[in-house]
């Protein structure tokens, strides 16, 4: 077993996923260009991205945790924490803000009963600000799963958690 083997366990990567990603990265010159694909890989298998993703994504890539780390942190979609089953990320950038923003964040956290950057007691919800989400034809907008919804109204928003929930219950 190599010892990018062994820093794997199945909560973080699977193995024919580990392999393709150590294969490519062989392949391209610039192999740090995959960080972003490895962490999204971990995240989609773990739920977030926990300092050991950061430490066998440098592994997979040759780089330094700390290489990676920089670019974890950069890009607000990738959770160094953990966080619910459904990310709602709000769009407070100016389109959005122009349009009813605000008073779309404040019914969120009214109805969820959460700050932004907290996640519902019962696990379903993390309510996260993002700069624009490349919507601006459906202000106010909030991206789910990589689903972009919008133009949001208060109503439209009770729609979408009784929609959240129930995928979240079934
Ligand atoms: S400003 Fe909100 S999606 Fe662009």
């Amino acid at each position: 077993m190599t010892p990018i083997e062994q820093q794997t366990t199945d909560h973080l990567l699977d193995e024919q996923a580990l392999s393709e990603f150590i294969q490519h990265a062989g392949e391209i010159e610039h192999p740090r260009e995959m960080i972003i694909d490895v962490l999204r890989a971990i995240q989609s298998h773990h739920g977030w991205v926990p300092d050991e993703g950061v430490e066998l994504t440098a592994a997979i890539l040759g780089l330094t945790p700390l290489e990676v780390e920089e670019i974890a942190t950069f890009y607000d979609k990738i959770y160094r924490r953990p966080v619910g089953r459904f990310v709602i990320h709000l769009c407070d950038s100016v389109c959005c803000w122009t349009r009813g923003a605000e008073e779309i964040a404040a019914h969120l956290q009214k109805t969820l009963n959460i700050e932004f950057g907290q996640t519902t007691a019962d696990g379903l919800f993390t309510l996260l600000p993002s700069c624009c989400l490349g919507c601006c034809g459906i202000a106010p907008a909030v991206m789910v799963k990589q689903q972009f919804y919008g133009p949001l109204t208060p109503e439209k928003v009770d729609e979408l958690i009784a929609a959240l929930r129930q995928e979240g219950s079934a």
